[in-house]
Formats: structure tokens, C-alpha cells, sequence
């Protein structure tokens, strides 16, 4: 038996300051990841390091173990998941067998070419290192040159070979009001997929995989971490083969036809390694977001605390009511003030008007005007709710042109909140919608829109009935582009029923997300903790909601409600009449609190902290110089044990002496806590050195389900 001469492997390494990738291509084959993980010496030697990951081949199997490259092939023997799936137009399966052309870095991007004569097929793959956020992009391109079109039913981001000692990878599975639901699923034989047809991103499946190493915790351990970057149908599949290894790709979830020359992009993903657990990978996503994902029109500018009029009066816009939230709202500290759904068509409930983007003169018989002045005259900007995408059948718009709504002649139609979507790949439908925008946003001084889309796609086919899931999302993204070259002042908010279109292709052209319809603190705390690992909180929209949730029926104390929001891009939504004085007085403190921090915690990081405790989940934000911090600790659930235990800090300069206060140590019932001795709850508080608070940690007082400790440190020396 002759088993293949692989010969020398050609190989490439990249580095981020905290990240390794080494590449090693046999024989012209397309390259595999043969190293990802913490840096390795400069020195290093590849080649030997590629052949040291050869792997044996036993019995019953083919004679080559085929290669878990960047693009797994079919043609090449692998038996899993291929990176590709290709047909020409005639049915025949396109059996790439790739040979590498070229391959070269330039200024830390590495770019793979590879040609199959054959087939008629180029693939390309881009990796793209930012060292100041130690992220790396990736992306894979097809294009075509044969003379038959081709139908590529899937072309995966360049594909990640994961860690065989990973017990498990963690993922995002939740629902509306229940967004980015972390949840640990074990390694197993065979395929994971999670596959998302529903025209955006989905409530159920934020588009991300992280997989700690055994004993990776928040603050130590390995842990790689990547997310797809793409507003609409997408699958994220986990892989273990039968020989043990496992694979992580992404893509696109539609099958795309390619004429001759043209090309198709897999959209582009994002990787971290981190070798400081999982606040480590947090870290350098968070940054990646602030660098190079999000760009705010004013970068200085605080992100200003909103005052939302949803939860308050729905779509019942009466001028007074709203001017009179309006002033309780600036009073208590809001700087916008957002005019939600309800102000254009004859929008009276859900059944009606989306389409129709002129204001109701029966509500607004002088336009926005008054509104916009009254706001503005409190000292507040002015944000509108628009929900571009989507039209009512009880709309001018639909009256005039139903050809324009996704409605295949002959299928029986499915409404989702009673509307339709709009074909967004119909250049005259989009022209109209920037028409509109544009004309709203000439007319009125308006510095942020909240851009709604609130159904799934169905039925997601153009008129000439061609699938429209990939194009669709393109088409929303060309046109909030073309709306930002035209009014680059204006913030845009990414919202779909709450958490349904987060992701870093919609952030790339938005400034925050609206991470859920629930403005229930206690789930928002779970998702908010969930989210940090890849959005910094200045892009988090978290609002104080009514004291009788809406979304869940909980009631909750302000305190609680108002310390959870200020940890995001903070607002209030909720009627402001329903406040007590002393609610009202809380409000007005954490708003101020959030005021006075934002500037440090917007740019500084955020660490998730070991519960000392099951009922316990706690975070800290540390300033970039280390200098200060807040740390917050929730009590979710009747305390588990008799007393406390210590949490431990995260993030601050070892040798540094911190001096620390519990902010709100009048908070302490002494129904939960009949003394606490500790010199935190005193004026003065306590000082002890960064290394003591990581290590040794702060014993907080008990406290009741849903409600949390704010404990402030600042460093002395
Ligand atoms: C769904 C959003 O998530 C809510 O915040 C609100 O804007 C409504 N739509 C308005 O219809």
C-alpha cells in the first residue's frame, strides 16, 4: 500500500498581539488552519510545526486523512460538511479540487487565490488582522468563469478548524423578550446547525459560537470566540467528524446562481482567541466594535440618555400628553426624547398605515413642528420611529402599488403583526422609501431614527420569482447607506420587535440595538450580561420600563430597573405620570449617576465576574486608565446560603490602591440583612490594592431577588 507523499507544506502565520493562526498548504491543496491560539515565538518553525499535525491513517477509512482545510472540499475526499456546494446549470455537481495560485501577505491581510480549471471556479479567502482590537476578519469568495451559470448552494466563510479538548461551545438560542439566551451545548458526533430562514438575524439565534477550553472561566483560560457579520438567513454549523476533529462554518442560508464573471462573497466573519478567558474575547470584540464596526456621526458626543414614549402611550399621540412627558422627562435628565410608532398614516393601532410615512395632521394637525420645538426648547434632541421595510394592506402605499409588497402570485399570503414586507430588490421601491425618509428627515431637525422591522420574511421570492433572502438584506443595507451619505448626522437604531436584527452587517451602518422588547430588568440583566461578549454597552439601547413590566408583568423596584439601564446606552420608557416622588428621585439619581460615568465607561472594559453565589450575577466597567470603576452585583433569586461570599473583582491595575464605597448602602433592607459590618458601607469605605479585590474580592450584604449593589472604586496612588 502507498499512502501519498505530502511533501513540504508551504505555510503562513498571522499575528495579532494575542493570537496566532498558522496556515499550511500540501502540495497547492488549499490551505488549513493548522494553528489558532495563544502567540507563538517569532521564530517558530512552520513547517515543522504543520508537519507535527499530520494525522495517522487507520484502518477502513480512505488512504489520505482528507484535509480540514479553509474550505473543506468534496473533491478532496472530505466526507463532512463541505465549505462548498456547487452545481452548474445543467445538475452536475461541481467536485472542486482547488490548486493554490497565489498566496500573499500584505500589511497584515492574508489573501489565499485558488482556481479549479475544471470547474470554472475561483475561491479567494481574506483574513484581515486588527491588532489594536485583536480581531481578525475573515471572508471567502467564489466567482465564476465557466460557461455554464453556476448554482452555489453554499460557500462558507473561510472555516475554522475548533479545539479537539472543548467539552462544549457556547451559543445564543432565545425568543422575543428572551434575546441572546446563552447556552452551553456539549461536542458531539455529527452535525450542530443552526439555520435562521427568517429574513433577518432572529430573536432565536444571534449569530455567534464561543468555545472555552476546559477550565476557562471569565478571567482565565482559553477561549476562541467568532461571529457572522449578516442581517438575514445565515447557518452557523458545528462539526465533529468521525475522526475526531471538529469544524465551525458560516454562511449565507440561500443558494446563489453566478453567471460567467461573476462572483459571490460569503460575507465576512469574525474571530478572536483569547488566553484570558472569557472577558478576554469580550475585550477584544467590544473593541472591534468600537474601532472599526460602529462609527458615530459626533464620536465625542456622550451617548445621551433617551426618553422613549412606547411603553407610555402606544399609539395613542395626543400633542399635550407627549409635551407633558416630555418636560417630566428632561426634569428627570433626558437629553432625546423618541417619538415611537404611531405618528404617521392613520396609524391608531397595528392593523394600519405602514407605508404611509407622512405625519397624521389628526394628530399632529401643525406636523412635528411644535413637538420638535417643545423637546427641543427642554434642552433635548429629537429621535422618530420609522419601519421602513414594511407596509400595511390598509396603507395608500399598498392601495397604489401592491405589486411592491413580497406576495408571489398564487400563495396564499401570511401576515406577521398584520403587514407585509416590501420587495426591497425593486430599485423603485427603494427609491420611494429613500424619497420619504429623505423628504422626513429635510423637513425636521431629527438626529436618530429607530429603524423597526417586525416580521419575518415568508414567501421570500421577488416577482419574477427568484429568492430574494440574501438580495433583500443588501438592498436594507444599500439603502440605509444612501440615507447616512445623505444625512450623516443622523444615528440610526437597529430594532426588530427587540433583539431581531443584531449583528455586525447592521451595525456596521447603526449606532445602537434595541436589544429586547423586555424592559423587565431581571431578564434584561441576563441578556445584557449575554450580550456584552461581543457589544460594548454604549450601542446596548437598555431602558427603565414601567413598574408593572409590560412584556412580563413583573414588578420591580426603580432602583433595580434604573442601575440595570444605566449599564447600557440608558433610557426611560415608560408613562413618566405613574412615578412617586421618590421613584422619580431615584430615577433622577442614576440618570445622574449614569451621566457622570458614561464618558469612562464607553471607552473602558467590561468584565463579567465569578458569582460567589448561584443567585448572584455581577459585572464591573474599569476605565481604561484602571483608575476608576463601578461594579455591579444583582441578586436574582432568594440567596441561596445564609450569608455572602466574596466577589472578586476584575481588571485593575495590580498594584494600584483602590478606594471603594457601596454606592447605594442605603438600599440595605433590614429584612435581608440585620447587620453588615463591612467598612465598604461607610463614607470613607474601604482601600485595598487591585491584587487583594482580584484575588481575595468584597463581601456585599444579602439582598432581596432583584436588586443590586453598586460598589464605586477609585484609585488613590
Ligand atoms: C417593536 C419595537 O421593538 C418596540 O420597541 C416598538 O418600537 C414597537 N415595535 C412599535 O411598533
Amino acid at each position: 500500500m502507498r499512502f501519498p507523499d505530502f511533501g513540504t507544506p508551504e505555510c503562513w502565520r498571522l499575528d495579532t498581539p494575542a493570537q496566532t493562526l498558522v496556515f499550511a498548504s500540501w502540495r497547492k491543496h488549499l490551505p488549513s488552519i493548522v494553528y489558532w491560539g495563544a502567540p507563538l515565538a517569532t521564530g517558530e518553525d512552520l513547517t515543522a510545526l504543520a508537519d507535527s499535525q499530520l494525522r495517522p491513517i487507520g484502518n477502513a477509512v480512505l488512504d489520505l486523512v482528507p484535509e480540514l482545510s479553509i474550505c473543506p472540499e468534496e473533491g478532496r475526499g472530505f466526507q463532512g460538511q463541505p465549505g462548498i456546494r456547487a452545481y452548474d446549470s445543467e445538475g452536475r455537481v461541481l467536485l472542486t479540487q482547488f490548486r493554490l495560485e497565489s498566496a500573499g501577505n500584505d500589511a497584515g491581510t492574508l489573501r489565499f487565490t485558488a482556481r479549479d480549471e475544471g470547474c470554472g471556479l475561483t475561491y479567494t479567502a481574506i483574513f484581515r488582522c486588527f491588532p489594536d482590537s485583536d480581531v481578525i476578519e475573515v471572508e471567502a469568495r467564489l466567482s465564476s468563469e465557466g460557461d455554464l451559470p453556476v448554482r452555489a448552494e453554499w460557500l462558507a466563510a473561510p472555516v475554522l478548524a475548533l479545539p479537539e479538548t472543548a467539552p462544549d461551545f457556547i451559543e445564543y438560542a432565545g425568543r422575543w423578550t428572551q434575546e441572546f439566551g446563552e447556552r452551553r451545548v456539549p461536542f458531539a458526533r455529527g452535525i450542530h446547525m443552526r439555520e435562521a430562514r427568517r429574513g433577518r438575524t432572529g430573536h432565536d439565534h444571534f449569530p455567534a459560537l464561543i468555545v472555552p477550553q476546559p477550565g476557562c472561566n471569565f478571567d482565565s483560560g482559553e477561549a476562541y470566540g467568532t461571529t457572522f457579520a449578516f442581517s438575514g438567513a445565515h447557518r452557523v454549523i458545528v462539526e465533529e467528524t468521525p475522526d475526531g476533529r471538529r469544524q465551525c462554518q458560516m454562511g449565507v442560508a440561500e443558494a446563489v446562481t453566478l453567471a460567467k464573471g461573476e462572483a459571490v462573497s460569503s460575507e465576512k466573519a469574525y474571530l478572536a482567541f483569547s488566553g484570558s478567558g472569557l472577558n478576554g474575547l469580550a475585550q477584544s470584540f467590544q473593541r472591534h466594535v468600537r474601532n472599526h464596526i460602529v462609527a458615530f456621526p459626533e464620536p465625542a458626543r456622550p451617548r445621551p440618555v433617551h426618553y422613549n414614549c412606547w411603553e407610555a402611550v402606544y399609539f395613542d399621540h395626543r400633542l399635550d400628553v407627549l409635551k407633558d412627558l416630555a418636560e417630566r422627562a428632561a426634569r428627570i435628565g433626558a437629553e432625546r426624547f423618541v417619538l415611537d410608532d404611531g405618528w404617521f398614516g392613520k396609524r391608531d393601532d397595528d392593523t394600519t398605515s405602514l407605508g404611509d410615512w407622512h405625519v397624521d395632521r389628526r394628530k399632529y394637525p401643525d406636523g412635528l413642528a411644535p413637538l420638535i420645538e417643545h423637546v427641543e426648547g427642554l434642552g433635548m434632541r429629537f429621535g422618530l420611529w420609522v419601519e421602513p421595510e414594511m407596509v400595511n394592506l390598509e396603507s395608500d402605499l399598498a392601495r397604489t402599488h401592491p405589486d411592491w409588497i413580497i406576495l408571489p402570485q398564487g400563495r396564499e399570503p401570511m401576515t406577521g403583526r398584520g403587514q407585509h414586507v416590501l420587495d426591497l430588490t425593486n430599485p423603485a421601491v427603494t427609491d420611494h422609501l429613500f424619497g420619504r425618509l429623505d423628504a422626513l428627515l429635510g423637513e425636521y431637525r431629527i438626529d436618530y431614527l429607530k429603524w423597526d422591522m417586525n416580521r419575518d420574511l415568508t414567501l421570500a421570492i421577488d416577482r419574477d420569482g427568484m429568492p430574494l433572502l440574501r438580495r433583500q438584506v443588501h438592498a436594507v443595507y444599500a439603502l440605509i447607506d444612501r440615507l447616512r451619505e445623505a444625512h450623516p448626522a443622523v444615528e440610526i437604531e437597529s430594532c426588530a420587535s427587540g433583539g431581531a436584527r443584531i449583528d455586525y452587517g447592521i451595525l456596521k451602518r447603526t449606532h445602537r440595538v434595541w436589544l429586547s422588547d423586555s424592559n423587565d430588568a431581571h431578564e434584561r440583566w441576563k441578556m445584557q450580561n449575554a450580550a456584552m461578549q461581543f457589544l460594548p454597552p454604549e450601542i446596548v439601547g437598555s431602558h427603565v420600563g414601567p413598574r408593572h413590566c409590560h412584556t412580563s408583568g413583573r414588578e420591580l423596584a426603580m432602583a433595580f430597573r434604573a442601575a440595570v439601564a444605566m449599564t447600557g446606552h440608558m433610557g426611560f420608557e415608560m408613562d413618566l405620570r405613574e412615578l412617586t416622588p421618590d421613584e422619580e428621585a431615584t430615577l433622577a439619581r442614576y440618570t445622574q449617576l449614569y451621566k457622570e460615568n458614561r464618558g469612562w465607561m464607553h471607552c473602558g472594559s467590561q468584565h463579567r465576574l465569578q458569582p460567589p453565589r448561584p443567585e448572584i450575577m455581577a459585572q464591573m466597567s474599569v476605565s481604561e486608565e484602571k483608575d476608576r470603576f463601578l461594579a455591579f452585583s444583582a441578586t436574582m433569586a432568594v440567596p441561596h446560603s445564609e450569608t455572602t461570599g466574596p466577589l472578586r473583582l476584575a481588571g485593575l491595575d495590580e498594584n494600584g490602591k483602590y478606594r471603594l464605597r457601596l454606592l447605594n448602602a442605603d438600599e440595605i433592607s433590614p429584612r435581608a440583612t440585620r447587620w453588615f459590618g463591612s467598612p465598604l458601607a461607610v463614607p470613607e469605605g474601604l482601600a485595598l490594592s487591585g491584587g487583594a479585590l482580584m484575588r481575595s474580592g468584597i463581601v456585599l450584604p444579602l439582598g432581596f431577588p432583584d436588586t443590586m449593589w453598586l460598589v464605586e472604586g477609585t484609585r488613590e496612588n
